[in-house]
């Protein structure tokens, strides 16, 4: 009880105080908080931190009764392997002289304001070995994101230290009904929801492709910690990692305790640290909602736009896509026609994708020429400026797809640096796509040197090129660099990964207005580590309206509706062979950030005038959907005939960085709702909308009637906001068959 009165005193002081100054720890209780989150680490010099708490925001005055009632978890929130370790530790390494212990005592405590939100440091420091750990946790100005993460020093003169773990956070929470959501999968099924109750021992969550981390399983979990996951009750802990190669999540219950764990995946990535170096984590970024799992996904929205994604705050333009349409067989009238087509139908954007590349090996499968990247002159003799001048005649944008990490063996590239590979010495190549796709080995400077030179000689001599797709069609198969050296090949997935990000950091260092998605083969890298250079991903290859809405409800718990690319294809749906209306697909893909993927020629004009009016009416939502607060209503996954989601315009729009926007108007919400099963005499649930003005009325209006003059019946209407959200609406009338569907804005009266 003395102890906790000393820390309360310091305490006091320090959170006083925090802001400017740093601080020479005796005993202290450090409050870190966001509006609505906050963390609590008790710290002591000579010992090891403890994490208190993390949860709904706490202020000065309830720390003390949070301590004092014995509601502090008091567990270390960096523990290391080697004394007493009788449980899972965050860190381990062998020092130079073959210990396998470490014990970490703090040094030093500092929490500081930054310009982009406020950092807590703990400093500690090995009692025997010149091996220091910072841990920090950074609560994100103006969202409610605290991040985590450490560095690791060694900072012996001579020797060197070998890192055998090294999580991003260790978090433990007292343990109830716990469960976790998580978002697993496989190509064309990436981000499929799973939600199951954790009982006692471990779940692992982990990732071991070295290159697309996202396809399988997302580095991105939702805990519960009293009962099942509800969207909008409840208290709900949401977790991602910002890595974008292997990586391992594990949930540990044990007796009264539930341990998340989660960091770079330390399998076959031994890393040495040689005197003098650091190692630094990726960050763990989190949130804690009392408001369900719809508060989660709000605050990373929120905060990826405005910290994580590229330009997160830019309303991305309509596009469409040649893949779907022409896969590779590209050619200039083909583009011509598509450019045209799209231009007429009121699109913004045209993105050439894969085949227009390779002269000695044209690239007309998956087979050849990936690594060489000039036009092939015979599919498009104007070049790419032949291309940029039939958009501008269009009045579009043009874009282009790369896979500049990649090669195949029939490749001009492969022909001249065989040893730009990834391989094991000696042994034969291990391939991909086509039999013939292989890696380059981006832990090279010289390989980094040319993925950076294909986009800075593409926009030298193009400048006009607005757009990249950057795609990744290849795991790291064979675990081989000729470039490091002998006892450094396990740090292979990491170098690759740094690698990538120096990279990418040139690349935005020079032309920071390119917009770039990330893709992997359609979803394999939505993820936080790599989102930051990227403006957007692709959610999936599969565009099958009906299954994009089980695919965009996952992406959406964590990733927001701006980078969410969702695009219109053909009937028949190419993935599934699924036959839908044409407004369906449209329904669908205007809940994202809308494209097609489509052979315009092959549609009747009956829907080039819908497509027409739709793509109208998504520039009129556009701003409410990219950038608005997401409200998850009807969950496809609870098989109730119908799912939905809605769109807030959020203030953060209205008001970005306090100046009013003017630049653009939109509804206050945008509902869609989509009839995904059909069954006579079948119960359908009443649509409850959510995030309105109680006290406003709101007049709704079908933004894509499948006949301009034949809106659904609930076009014209005026509701209350508390009618609204608390009795709903009856969409019977309005979806009557399969596949039916509406959206709706909701325009303030
Ligand atoms: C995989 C991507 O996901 C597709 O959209 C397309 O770009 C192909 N690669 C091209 O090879």
């Amino acid at each position: 009880m003395n102890n906790r009165t000393t820390r309360k005193t310091v305490a006091a002081v320090l959170l006083s105080q925090c802001a400017l100054t740093s601080q020479q720890v005796v005993a202290a209780d450090y409050l870190l908080s966001t509006p609505k989150t906050s963390l609590v680490i008790t710290a002591e010099t000579g010992k090891r931190p403890l994490l208190q708490y993390y949860g709904a925001r706490i202020d000065g005055a309830e720390l003390q009764g949070l301590l004092s009632s014995g509601f502090g978890v008091a567990a270390e929130s960096y523990p290391a392997f080697g004394l007493n370790s009788i449980t899972e530790r965050a860190v381990a390494v062998r020092q130079s002289n073959g210990d396998l212990s470490l014990d970490l005592a703090i040094e030093t405590v500092e929490q500081k304001q930054h310009h982009d939100g406020e950092v807590l440091e703990i400093r500690m420091k090995d009692k025997m070995y010149p091996v220091c750990v910072s841990q920090f946790f950074k609560a994100y100005a103006g969202t409610d994101i605290i991040s985590t993460w450490v560095v690791i020093t060694n900072a012996d003169k001579k020797k060197a230290v070998t890192l055998t773990r090294f999580d991003s956070a260790f978090l433990t929470f007292h343990r109830g009904e716990n469960w976790l959501t998580h978002f697993h999968g496989n190509w064309g099924a990436e981000t499929t929801m799973d939600e199951e109750r954790l009982t006692n021992g471990q779940k692992v969550i982990d990732n071991r492709d070295g290159l697309v981390n996202t396809e399988t399983d997302n580095p991105s979990v939702m805990l519960t910690l009293n009962g099942r996951p509800e969207e909008n009750h409840g208290n709900v802990f949401g977790g991602a990692l910002a890595w974008t190669s292997n990586y391992v999540f594990k949930a540990d219950c044990r007796n009264d305790r539930l341990i998340l764990m989660a960091g770079i995946n330390p399998a076959h990535s031994e890393y040495t640290l040689d005197a003098g170096t650091s190692f630094e984590t990726p960050e763990f970024c989190m949130t804690f909602s009392t408001t369900g799992k719809g508060g989660v996904s709000r605050a990373f929205h929120r905060w990826a736009r405005r910290y994580k994604l590229h330009d997160g705050n830019r309303l991305h333009d309509i596009l469409l896509n040649s893949w779907e349409g022409v896969y590779f067989k590209v050619n200039q009238e083909g583009m011509d026609a598509m450019m045209q087509a799209f231009g007429e139908l009121g699109g913004e954007l045209f993105v050439m994708d894969d085949g227009w590349f390779g002269n000695k090996y044209p690239r007309n499968n998956g087979s050849t020429s990936l690594g060489d990247w000039e036009v092939c002159q015979e599919k498009l003799p104007g070049g790419i400026q032949g291309l940029i001048d039939s958009a501008k005649k269009n009045g579009i944008k043009f874009g282009i797809w790369i896979e500049p990490e990649m090669a195949n063996t029939k490749s001009e590239l492969f022909e001249r640096h065989p040893e730009w590979v990834l391989q094991v010495k000696d042994r034969e190549l291990s391939t991909g796509r086509g039999g013939t796709q292989i890696v380059l080995d981006l832990t090279n400077p010289a390989v980094q040197d040319h993925v950076f030179n294909v986009v800075d000689r593409l926009m030298t001599e193009n400048p006009e090129i607005y757009y990249m797709k950057w795609d990744d069609n290849s795991p790291l198969r064979d675990y081989g660099s000729l470039y490091l050296p002998k006892d450094r090949q396990s740090h292979l997935y990491i170098d690759y990964q740094r690698g990538l990000y120096s990279v990418l950091q040139r690349i935005r260092a020079k032309y920071p207005k390119l917009i770039i998605q990330a893709c992997a083969g359609g979803g394999g890298r939505i993820n936080y580590g790599l989102l930051p250079y990227f403006d957007e991903f692709w959610t999936s290859d599969d565009t099958d309206a009906l299954q994009r809405i089980y695919l965009q409800w996952g992406v959406s718990h964590f990733y927001p509706a701006v980078g969410m690319a969702s695009h219109v294809s053909a009937n028949r749906n190419h993935q599934t062979g699924r036959v839908t209306p044409l407004k369906f697909r449209f329904d669908v893909a205007m809940s994202g950030r809308l494209g097609m993927e489509i052979q315009p020629k092959d549609m009747n004009d009956t829907d080039r005038e819908f497509a027409r009016r739709a793509i109208a009416a998504y520039k009129e939502i556009r701003p409410t959907v990219q950038l608005g607060d997401l409200y998850r209503l009807v969950s496809p996954y609870e098989h109730k005939g119908l799912a939905s989601v809605m769109y807030v315009r959020s203030d953060e729009f209205q008001q970005w960085n306090g100046t009013p926007r003017t630049d653009v108007s939109a509804p206050a919400a945008v509902l869609f709702v989509w009839k995904i099963q059909h069954f006579i005499n079948e119960l359908l649930p009443v649509v409850q909308l959510q995030g309105l003005d109680p006290a406003k009325n709101y007049r709704l209006r079908d933004l894509t009637p499948t006949e301009a003059d034949k809106p659904c019946p609930l076009n014209g209407q005026v509701l209350s906001g508390r009618f609204l959200m608390e009795s709903g609406l009856d969409l019977r009338p309005t979806l009557k068959s399969e596949y039916s569907s509406v959206c709706l804005a909701l325009e303030e009266e």
